[in-house]
């Protein structure tokens, strides 16, 4: 079969991380999709940057919007972020053009989700972002096929890998907010603007979409209550640690008499809990269906390989011929069941 074409909008930690996977894999994923995935063009700010990677072979794009609209290429993996701006612009000129588009950006899908869906329907092309949630755990692909056959009547998890490690280094070794904050930045864990980390911000756009695939209903950002860590001391750690408990920034969704009620904030998780075991970067989801009872899923939530990962597997769903709805079910099949904020509780 001929090659699947691929152009790649944004070189930093997550583009240049699948640079390397794809070129590293080629053998791999060809056995795996039928097809060799080639990458054609790739686009960014800075041509004369180190990214730790051979651009040699491909075409070199400043604006992603036009590399969209343009390159050779079946599909347009954004990888830049935000969720207006030029990653928006580039996924709509990707439609407009008939290509498909791989994103791992949940602050687009979680204000945007709905209206790219629809897009990429009209099309007739896919819209993935397995990479948008969780980093390397495949919890898309797990919740909107793997338990279609449940009810989902709560979830929850650890989704923003920067404040779980902001959380773990300063139980474990009493240091300072910012500096672990800029550790976690020099290792490519935090957003461009990390007060989308440790305000909570980050995890609600997950936690959105992921209400969005377990409960049926289209996104609602802005009905999540969010409360971020910036107020939790080495002190607050410690005592929670006195009487056997972890202090975790959860997102919570569950299913309440007049719809879901979406939450984030940090918790008092019991030792005992599976969940008070992850640690560092690392990311958890907790699911509860009827027919499976409680799932839990782990892995790296944040970082360029386990980022790439997630997104490598979308591609290759593309390349096998595996694209589906975006959120399972077309856009115009969500229920629009009110999703609510806690303090309607
Ligand atoms: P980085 O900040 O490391 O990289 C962003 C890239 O986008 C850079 O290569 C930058 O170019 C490029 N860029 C920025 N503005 C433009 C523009 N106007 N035109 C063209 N290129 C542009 O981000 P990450 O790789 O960390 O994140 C990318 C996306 O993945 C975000 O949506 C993020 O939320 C998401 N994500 C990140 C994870 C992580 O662990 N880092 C995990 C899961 C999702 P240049 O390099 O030249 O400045
Ligand atoms: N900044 C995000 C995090 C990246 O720390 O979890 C992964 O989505």
């Amino acid at each position: 079969a001929e090659a699947l074409k691929v152009a790649i909008a944004g070189l930093g930690t997550v583009g240049a991380g699948l640079v390397r996977l794809l070129q590293a894999q080629h053998d791999v994923i060809a056995a795996r999709s039928g097809r060799s995935i080639e990458i054609t063009a790739v686009a960014a700010r800075d041509k004369t940057k180190d990214r730790g990677c051979d651009l040699g072979g491909y075409a070199w794009y400043e604006d992603a919007a036009e590399m969209a609209r343009d390159a050779d290429a079946d599909v347009i993996v954004e990888l830049i972020g935000g969720s207006e701006g030029i990653a928006k612009e580039t996924c709509e000129a990707a439609f407009a053009a008939g290509r498909h588009v791989v994103t791992a950006n949940k602050a687009l899908i979680a204000h945007h989700g709905l209206q790219l869906a629809g897009a990429a329907e009209q099309a007739g092309v896919t819209l993935a972002y397995e990479a948008a949630v969780a980093g390397g755990i495949p919890v898309i692909k797990s919740i909107r096929e793997g338990l279609a056959g449940n009810r989902i009547t709560s979830l929850h998890g650890i989704l923003n890998g920067t404040c779980n490690y902001i959380l773990t280094a300063m139980r474990e070794t009493g240091r300072d907010f910012d500096d672990v904050l800029s550790e976690a930045q020099e290792l490519g864990y935090a957003e461009a603007d990390p007060s989308f980390d440790v305000d909570g911000v980050d995890a609600a756009h997950k936690l959105a979409i992921l209400t969005s695939l377990a409960f049926g209903v289209e996104i609602d950002f802005k009905s999540v209550s969010v409360e971020g860590i910036r107020h939790i001391t080495p002190d607050d750690l410690q005592y929670a640690r006195e009487i056997g408990y972890k202090i975790k920034l959860l997102g919570i969704a569950e299913q309440g008499e007049q719809g879901v009620f979406q939450r984030v904030h940090p918790v008092m998780v019991p030792m005992s809990a599976p969940i008070a075991s992850v640690e560092g970067v690392f990311n958890a989801v907790v699911t509860k269906g009827d027919f499976v009872d409680t799932t839990v899923m782990e892995g790296r939530g944040a970082g360029d390989g386990p980022t790439a990962s997630a997104v490598a597997a979308d591609i290759i769903d593309i390349a096998a011929g595996r694209g589906g709805p975006a959120f399972g079910v077309p856009v115009s099949a969500l229920r629009k069941m009110p999703t609510l904020p806690l303090d309607s509780h």
